[in-house]
């Protein structure tokens, strides 16, 4: 087959250092962030690729219209804020609002989090200004601090081993939940009763709960107990995070000893952003190169040929599941540039997930200058990307959002009607504001409907 990429020498984990990388660090130390690597490199792997091929056999369900995909979690994970609690709770979020799709959607829900290593951010400019001192931008806990010093924005290379063992600790515990019984299909329904029932637009979804109830009553009337059926006992929650910071991506890339295939053995699933996806730039040549799923944003400036020749750089051989593509066009732009985008990699014969970030094109500065976002564009946005599918007889595969578990006020609306005057009250993201554990339920109640309609 032709490749249109324009690389055509060979990939190695290291290839990418010959092309432009954007939003990398200035390692004030370059020994200090060699000798940090070097660690990593000799480190074990967080996820093994054998989970990697199960999510891309996932997602190849997802690309064939058989199957819906969630993903979900923090904008950026904190060290700072790490203990159970958090975890907890956001899983119970992710698992609540996956058997209200499951059940709307009639298909098998995959479920991966942003989670256990989503710790880098790209910023808009390498330097921020306040009061007239100037000083490298926060990009995330793998890379400095969020505090305006100098001493706090130095990017220290202790940060990456901070941040794999951080991502150990949280898979770790990602895997315990998952596995032993907190998942439990009738317990996440009891969660979610308890949600409509303490809900202001409770009455609206009653009805949807009380169905799940009628159906899980039925099975158990059939004989089936699910804490005997580990399909209904327990989860799969893949991991994934945006592949940024490529020294670190590069250190936890190894060789699968059963097919001699490189994956990046960081998260189960990789992302490319919005502002990384240049075709001839380093995150694109890295990613290309491991065998991982992966997904790519997609913005309102992409054209169609850009976007196909995107794909055929990411995926040459046409492999269900390898990638996803996250458009997140902004509520207002959703159906005027999305069906053409579908129409374009459909004829290009690539079979992708498409799924719909809402989040990442509703992003506006509240009078306070806090960053919000409003739960009804949100909303809007996804819409429209149901609308936009519906058009051109593709499936919507899923949805990608920013959500927490804690009870923040970072969004606006929602059933319980979040004000600007609110956002005061507990704003605490590192970066972008993110769905409160109500808000995050209503959206899955609301995507239901779509599903359903
Ligand atoms: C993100 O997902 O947090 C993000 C920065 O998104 P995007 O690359 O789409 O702007
Ligand atoms: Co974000």
């Amino acid at each position: 087959m032709e490749h249109p990429f324009p690389v055509t020498a060979p990939w190695t984990p290291t290839s990418w250092r010959d092309f432009p990388a954007e939003q990398q660090p200035d390692w004030p130390d370059p020994s200090a962030l060699d000798r940090a690597t070097k660690t990593l490199a000799g480190y074990p792997p967080l996820v093994f690729a054998g989970e990697a091929r199960s999510l891309r056999g996932a997602l190849a369900k997802v690309a064939s219209g058989e199957a819906f995909l969630l993903q979900a979690g923090d904008c950026a994970e904190s060290f700072d804020a790490f203990g159970a609690d958090t975890i907890r709770e956001r899983l119970k979020v992710i698992l609540q609002m996956a058997v209200v799709l499951m059940y709307s959607s009639g298909v098998p829900v995959v479920k991966v989090g942003r989670i256990a290593g989503q710790y880098a951010k790209p910023r808009s400019a390498p330097l921020e200004e306040v009061g007239g001192v100037e000083l490298p931008s926060f990009r995330g806990h793998i890379v400095n601090d969020a505090a305006f010093t100098a001493e706090a924005r130095r990017p220290d290379p202790d940060r990456l081993l901070t941040a794999y063992h951080q991502s150990a600790a949280t898979l770790n515990l990602v895997r315990a939940f998952t596995k032993g019984g907190f998942a439990d299909l009738n317990r996440v329904h009891a969660w979610n009763q308890e949600f409509v029932s303490s809900s202001a637009e409770g009455q609206r979804y009653e009805q949807l709960a009380h169905e799940i109830d009628r159906a899980l009553r039925f099975m158990k009337a059939c004989g089936v107990h699910t804490d005997d059926e580990p399909q209904l006992h327990q989860v799969d929650i893949y991991t994934s995070h945006e592949a940024l910071i490529l020294g670190y991506e590069e250190a936890l890339t190894r060789r699968d000893s059963i097919t001699g295939d490189f994956y990046d053995c960081s998260a189960h699933m990789l992302w490319i952003g919005e502002r990384t996806r240049q075709l001839d730039g380093a995150h694109v040549e890295f990613l290309r190169g491991v065998h991982n799923p992966i997904g790519c944003k997609v913005g309102p400036s992409v054209t169609a040929e850009d976007l196909v020749a995107l794909c055929d750089a990411l995926d040459p051989d046409r492999v269900p599941g390898r990638l996803t593509l996250i458009s997140r066009m902004g509520a207002d732009r959703i159906t005027d540039l999305l069906p053409p985008l579908l129409r374009a990699v459909e004829a290009s014969g690539h079979p992708v997930v498409w799924a719909c970030d809402p989040m990442h094109g509703n992003t506006f500065t509240a009078p306070n200058g806090r960053k919000t976002r409003r739960f009804d564009d949100v909303l809007a946005e996804i819409a429209g990307f149901f609308a936009a599918h519906a058009e051109v007889g593709t499936w919507p595969g899923g949805v990608h959002v920013e959500l927490t578990g804690d009870d923040v006020t970072e969004c606006l609306g929602g059933s319980e009607d979040i004000l600007e005057s609110q956002l005061d009250t507990r704003y605490e993201t590192m970066c972008d504001p993110r769905l409160n554990a109500r808000q995050s339920l209503d959206l899955a109640y609301r995507v239901a409907e779509l599903l359903r309609a």
